[in-house]
């Protein structure tokens, strides 16, 4: 039997180089010997996003965006979370097996209550129930399709660690294992791609290099990258170099032990490098862009997509909603 591997694809910003090769990209490798459930987590974005016009259009683009990189919803199931209300059913069950004091640990929410501390503001200032119970929701996606893996960032961590703990405590009132317990999947700490100033990229720090830029656009931000101050003749450390960094995501084995030995090697100027980085980048992208754009010019059929993964989810998830209702006496 495989395993499941399920994971929650948040509809908030354009999706970015790291999204693709920390998240997607391993996500559809995994896609490959597991049978993968991906969605789009939109009622987690409501948290943040109040606008429907942007809510609708990201949601929009982040499926074109799984889609145009590989997605098969022939072979994966693909669908909007807000299409399989049997979340919500079985997030109104898990609330009452989550002590508050759970909920209280979570990350983003002590996140929150610090920044209202340090400004002096009220403690609840800006949480919302939604926030607050964000673990919950999650847990709920998780536990519906008997998920064993959870690929995410190491930020999510402690949000499945947390679903484990729920489905152990439904568990052991009913004494049986009617909830799976899942396992979070990192990716190793290498996969961290860097954004244009050497941080880690992020759409936080705003130096991003997004996936989908028309060509043009892709290259004047590749020339954006920070680099140092040194002459062209000066011989360049590889390993400290964002340039660098990047071009071992893109290029043959070959090709980064040629770049390398011609920063050693110095008479390379950055403008150069950066150049070599734009090509072996736009090699990858430039079909994804392609087919992002032919499925944008289509919204009909990425909707029938996302339909279509909703009706062959529901089955599982009311079949799975019918156990639990007999085991709480709900039936
Ligand atoms: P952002 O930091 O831009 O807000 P998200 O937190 O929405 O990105 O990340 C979505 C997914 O992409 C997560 O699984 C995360 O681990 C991955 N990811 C984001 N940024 C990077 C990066 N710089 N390198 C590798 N993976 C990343
Ligand atoms: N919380 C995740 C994030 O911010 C998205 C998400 C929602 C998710 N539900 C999930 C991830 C279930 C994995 C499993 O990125």
């Amino acid at each position: 039997m495989k395993k499941i591997a399920l994971t929650g694809i948040k509809p908030t910003g354009i999706p970015h180089i790291g999204n693709y090769l920390g998240a997607i990209q391993p996500a559809l490798k995994l896609s490959e010997t597991c049978e993968a459930r991906y969605f789009i987590a939109d009622y987690h974005a409501l948290n943040a996003t109040k606008d429907p016009v942007a809510l609708r259009s990201m949601t929009l683009e982040i499926a074109a965006a799984w889609l145009a990189c590989g997605l098969d919803p022939d072979k994966v199931l693909f669908y909007r979370q807000s299409d399989v209300p049997e979340t919500f059913e079985l997030l109104t069950i898990l609330l009452a097996f989550t002590p508050k004091g759970l909920m209280n640990r979570a990350h983003a929410y002590k996140a929150m209550l610090q920044s209202n501390n340090e400004t002096g503001k009220d403690p609840d200032d800006g949480v919302n129930m939604g926030l607050f119970s964000y673990p919950v929701l999650m847990a709920a996606d998780i536990l519906l399709f008997d998920t064993d893996l959870v690929p995410v960032g190491n930020d999510q961590f402690q949000h499945v660690e947390m679903a484990v703990d729920i489905a152990q405590s439904f568990n052991h009132i009913y004494s049986n294992q009617a909830l799976r317990l899942p396992e979070p999947l990192s990716q190793p700490d290498s996969k961290t791609v860097v954004g244009l100033d050497g941080r880690k990229m992020s759409k936080s720090y705003g130096n991003i290099i997004p996936l989908f830029a028309p060509q043009k656009k892709l290259r004047k931000t590749v020339m954006k990258i920070v680099t140092n101050s040194q002459e062209i003749e000066e011989p360049k450390d590889p390993d400290s170099c964002s340039v660098f960094s990047l071009y071992k995501c893109f290029a043959t084995q070959d090709e980064i032990a040629a770049l390398q030995g011609r920063y050693i090697a110095g008479g390379m100027g950055w403008g150069e490098a950066k150049q070599e980085l734009f090509l072996a980048m736009n090699r990858t992208l430039a079909p994804l862009r392609q087919r992002y754009e032919e499925l944008m010019q289509n919204p009909d059929y990425i909707h029938q997509v996302l339909r279509e993964g909703a009706a062959k989810a529901r089955p599982l998830a009311a079949e799975k909603i019918r156990q639990l209702r007999q085991i709480i006496g709900i039936d």
